[in-house]
């Protein structure tokens, strides 16, 4: 059964800096994100995997093309949309967790649904819901400087899964963790796939990461080079996904 599209990406082309000066980063990406799917989009550092999240996410504007989420163009829509479309459809799961020093792990997770107004009876319940998946449960009362990293950044992802939003998107989540806590955030994020419907858009440049996802599709010179489907092994799929950097050039990719 084909899944319902939740994102569908055409032409996106961004270009930074004025004329004379100007680069082109994306030339041109097109890509279809369904329900439940779990796509990572593979590339160096510098190929742009950034400047396309923070477009798909409304953060930025692409120079050309367009980003159709739940049948709207959110390139082309009013601040006041973007503002709502934020809140309701999408989650993001950044880098260095930004999570909020001064509120605890449960405030911190919930927050998204206190600020759309739900009761604090729905809060607590969804709160300790995603806790548990994210093996959180013991840490709910502590504030960030209590927390790991690891800890932190599965708290990050909570508060991104918390409202149920269309679409998750991540850039880079297990930059700043050491492998083991690398290791547990992608287990965990493989886990609200299969058992929460979760859709999952992650940008990484790190073959292991990518290995989690159904998914990966390989950046380079601005555009989507190919993409790789996972089988039912994820270490034969970090196999096939390095076999195919090596061929493309290695380091290069
Ligand atoms: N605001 C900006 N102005 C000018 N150049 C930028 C800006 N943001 C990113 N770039 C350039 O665009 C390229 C892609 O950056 P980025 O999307 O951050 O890549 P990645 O996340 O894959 O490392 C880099 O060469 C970077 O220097
Ligand atoms: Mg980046």
């Amino acid at each position: 059964m084909d899944n319902k599209k939740v994102l569908e990406i055409k032409n996106l082309t961004k270009n930074y800096g004025a004329r004379g000066f100007c680069t082109t980063v994306l030339k041109g990406v097109d890509l279809e994100i369904c329900q439940n799917d779990f796509i990572a989009v593979m590339g160096p550092s510098g190929s742009g995997k950034t400047t396309l999240l923070n477009i798909l996410s409304t953060i930025d504007k692409p120079t050309q093309g367009s980003v159709m989420l739940g049948g709207k163009d959110i390139t082309r829509v009013s601040n006041k949309e973007l503002s709502k479309i934020r809140r309701d459809k999408i989650g993001f799961i950044f880098q260095n967790y930004n999570l909020l020093d001064t509120m605890t792990l449960q405030d911190n997770i919930s927050l998204p649904l206190s600020l759309n107004g739900v009761s604090s009876k729905i809060c607590i319940q969804k709160t300790l819901e995603f806790a548990r998946i994210f093996d959180l449960s013991d840490h709910l009362k502590k504030y960030p400087y209590q927390l790991s990293g690891g800890q932190k950044q599965r708290g990050a992802a909570c508060r991104a899964l918390i409202t149920n939003p269309e679409i998750i998107f991540a850039d880079e989540p297990t930059g700043a963790l050491d492998s083991r806590s690398g290791k547990s955030l992608l287990e965990c994020l493989k886990k609200v796939n299969d058992s929460e419907s979760a859709t999952i858009l992650m940008v990484t440049h790190d073959a292991f990461s990518a290995s989690y996802a159904k998914d990966v599709y390989i950046l380079r010179d601005g555009m989507i080079q190919c993409r790789l489907t996972r089988g039912e092994d994820r270490k034969e799929f970090y196999n096939k996904i390095t076999d195919m950097q090596a061929s493309m050039g290695g380091d290069s990719l």
